[in-house]
This record gives C-alpha cells, sequence and structure tokens, in this order.
C-alpha cells in the first residue's frame, strides 16, 4: 500500500480563495490508477483552508467566542474541497470514502491525539480507498485546532506501514533556500536529520500548519514506518507514477534514522 498526501498547493490555488484544481486531480488519479497500487490518500486544505484558518487563529484554540464563525466557515470549505477531490477520483475510477477529521480525530494541545483508524482498516479491506484531510478538529485542552494532513499521514504511516509515502507538492522536493526567491537553490536529493539540522533557518511558508521545518519533522518521523519517503512535484506530468511504480525521477527522499 502507498500512503499518498496532495498537497493543498497543488490541489488549489493556494492565491485564489477556494479555487480547485480539478484538471491536475484527475490526472494525479489517473497516474495512480495506472501505477495498479493500493493506496490510502490524505489530502490539504490549500486555499480552502489556510486563509481563514489564519484569520481566525484557529491553530492558538478557542481564544474567543468570534473564532466560532471562522469555525464554521473552515469546516464548511475543507469539507466542500473534500467533496470535490473524491468525485475527481471517482471520474477517474478511483472508489473512494472519505473520513472525515472533524468526526473521527481529536487534539490534544494542537497535536493529533486519537484517530479512528478502524475506520481506514475496515474501507481499505472492503477494497475502497480511504481518504482524508487536514480539518478543524476538537482538541481536548484547547477547545479546537487544525489537523494538518501531516499529523495524519504520520498517523497512518504508523498503522499501516506502507511500502512508501508520497509527498505531492508544486516544487521538485525540498530545496537548499525556497527556489521561488532564490535562483542559486539547490534540490536536496536525500535529507536526514544532520541535512535537516543544517538547513537555514529562514520561514519559507507561514501557514497555519507550520513551515518546511514542520513538515520535514513529520517526514523524518515518518521515514521510521516505511521504506521510503519521496516529495514529489505532482505539476509534472508523470512523477507521481515514477515515484510509485520506483522509475528514477527528480524527487526529494527523506531517510530516517
Ligand atoms: C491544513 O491542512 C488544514 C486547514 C487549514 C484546515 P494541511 O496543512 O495538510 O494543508 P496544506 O497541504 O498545507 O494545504
Amino acid at each position: 500500500m502507498i500512503l499518498i498526501k496532495l498537497g493543498g498547493s497543488v490541489i488549489t490555488d493556494k492565491g485564489r480563495y477556494r479555487t480547485f484544481k480539478e484538471d491536475v486531480v484527475r490526472r494525479l488519479a489517473r497516474e495512480i490508477v495506472s501505477s495498479e497500487e493500493r493506496t490510502m490518500i490524505v489530502h490539504g486544505a490549500g486555499s480552502f483552508g489556510h486563509v481563514i484558518a489564519k484569520k481566525y487563529a484557529l491553530q492558538n484554540g478557542m481564544v474567543s467566542d468570534d473564532q466560532a464563525r471562522g469555525i464554521s466557515q473552515v469546516t464548511s470549505d475543507v469539507r466542500e474541497l473534500d467533496a470535490l477531490v473524491i468525485k475527481a477520483l471517482s471520474d477517474e475510477e478511483i472508489e473512494a470514502v472519505s473520513i472525515v477529521p472533524g468526526s473521527s480525530a481529536t487534539l490534544r494541545e494542537g497535536k493529533l491525539h486519537t484517530l479512528d483508524v478502524g475506520k481506514f482498516h475496515d474501507y481499505y479491506a472492503l477494497g475502497i480507498t480511504p481518504v482524508t484531510f487536514g480539518d478543524v478538529v476538537l482538541d481536548e485542552v484547547r477547545g479546537i485546532g487544525i489537523c494538518s494532513g501531516d499529523q495524519l499521514i504520520a498517523r497512518l504511516a504508523e498503522e499501516f506501514r506502507p511500502d512508501k509515502v508520497i509527498f505531492v507538492t508544486d516544487v521538485d522536493g525540498v530545496f537548499t533556500c525556497d527556489p521561488r526567491l532564490d535562483g542559486k537553490a539547490k534540490l536536496i536529493e536525500e535529507i536526514d536529520r544532520k541535512v535537516l539540522d543544517e538547513l537555514p533557518r529562514s520561514e519559507w511558508c507561514d501557514d497555519v500548519t507550520g513551515s518546511i521545518f514542520a513538515k520535514l519533522e513529520y517526514m523524518l518521523s515518518i521515514a521510521t514506518s516505511t521504506k521510503e519517503v519521496m516529495i514529489i512535484n505532482g505539476n509534472e506530468h508523470g512523477r507521481l507514477a515514477a515515484a510509485m511504480t520506483g522509475s528514477e525521477l527528480i524527487c526529494s527522499r527523506v531517510r530516517g534514522a
């Protein structure tokens, strides 16, 4: 089984509120089908989640009554995105069912605490592809919080020990600095603890679920539950299929301890 994270930056236009990239998701779905591998899929929120979640500071927990509006709006937006993803997968003949974190997970101080993994087992056993996504989730301590797709991927990797975990993003992998800002940025083909510790600590991203460094920490922990963790560019045709089938491709690989 291959665990795939479809990043919000590849399935949505991050600069335009609630803009779904149906063509990209359908092409990625065709690449998944062509690999003939079974999968579980986690998707991010992109422009259906981050902007409003940040406006209402949902990552800080429930600190004021005004946040109720944000909780409701972001929950509604990310579920709308999820319905679009499921429909796009289904149109390409991936029979998928969504498992909604808001009703099957809890957080404790911003960290994923419980997740009903039984549902993933049961749908998978029925031959169905379980899909889950970054969502607004109740937090036992803070009241509310954001559960990122990366947290879900980490828990699912621990539970299911997939053959590989593939992070589908809008860049070729991890670079020495932000390739969109610096032409001298170099792709890092292999990332381990030492490489991560030596990366310059500029904040490349201010999403509610954290910077590239927070994401890389998750990836390093995931690399202990699977043989291979890859970060690939989903906008380049054929890369997801190549990553799934073990063909050569441009990407970054994360190596665990
Ligand atoms: C974010 O999930 C969830 C919300 C903002 C509600 P992710 O952190 O997994 O999303 P992307 O991939 O960065 O968009």
